[in-house]
């Protein structure tokens, strides 16, 4: 039921990790599965995603789709990286159960939430971009892991 792909970044999550200092971090969580999802970006002077990475307490798809979202925004521009859409991150996936749709959106939710924290650290807005309504940054960083 899932594609190859899906089971590759599963099982070889690309970008698993924090990134000191970053740029912008932003947590998510769904209340009906309960699943959290956390994306890091470094992102440079000019605007660009140089690095992004993840950690997800989730299912394998919540993984595939955190580990895919990441590979699809490094090296893109911000305006970009809003592009990353949940569809498009499981177009690059091959696909996705209709019960996991949910999932990838987490994903395109923890790329906004981390732009999002970007925005606010630089008091700049970025334009097209809604702090997403899974947002739970504030909601003690420390103690979600
Ligand atoms: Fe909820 Fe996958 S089951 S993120």
């Amino acid at each position: 039921m899932y594609s190859e792909k899906v089971m590759d970044h599963f099982q070889n999550p690309r970008n698993v990790g924090e990134i000191e200092d970053a740029s912008g971090v932003g947590t998510v969580g769904n209340a009906k599965c309960g699943d959290i999802m956390r994306m890091y970006l470094d992102i440079d002077e000019n605007g660009v995603i140089q690095e992004a990475k993840f950690k997800t307490f989730g299912c394998g798809a919540a993984v595939a789709t955190s580990s895919m979202a990441t590979e699809l925004v490094k090296g893109k521009t911000i305006e970009e990286a809003l592009k990353v859409t949940n569809k498009a991150v499981m177009e690059a996936l091959d696909g996705l159960p209709p019960v996991k749709v949910h999932c990838s959106l987490l994903a395109e939710e923890a790329i906004h939430a981390a732009l999002w924290d970007y925005a606010e650290k630089n008091h700049i807005k970025i334009e097209g971009l809604k702090k997403p309504k899974n947002d739970i940054s504030e909601e003690g960083e420390e103690e979600v892991y």
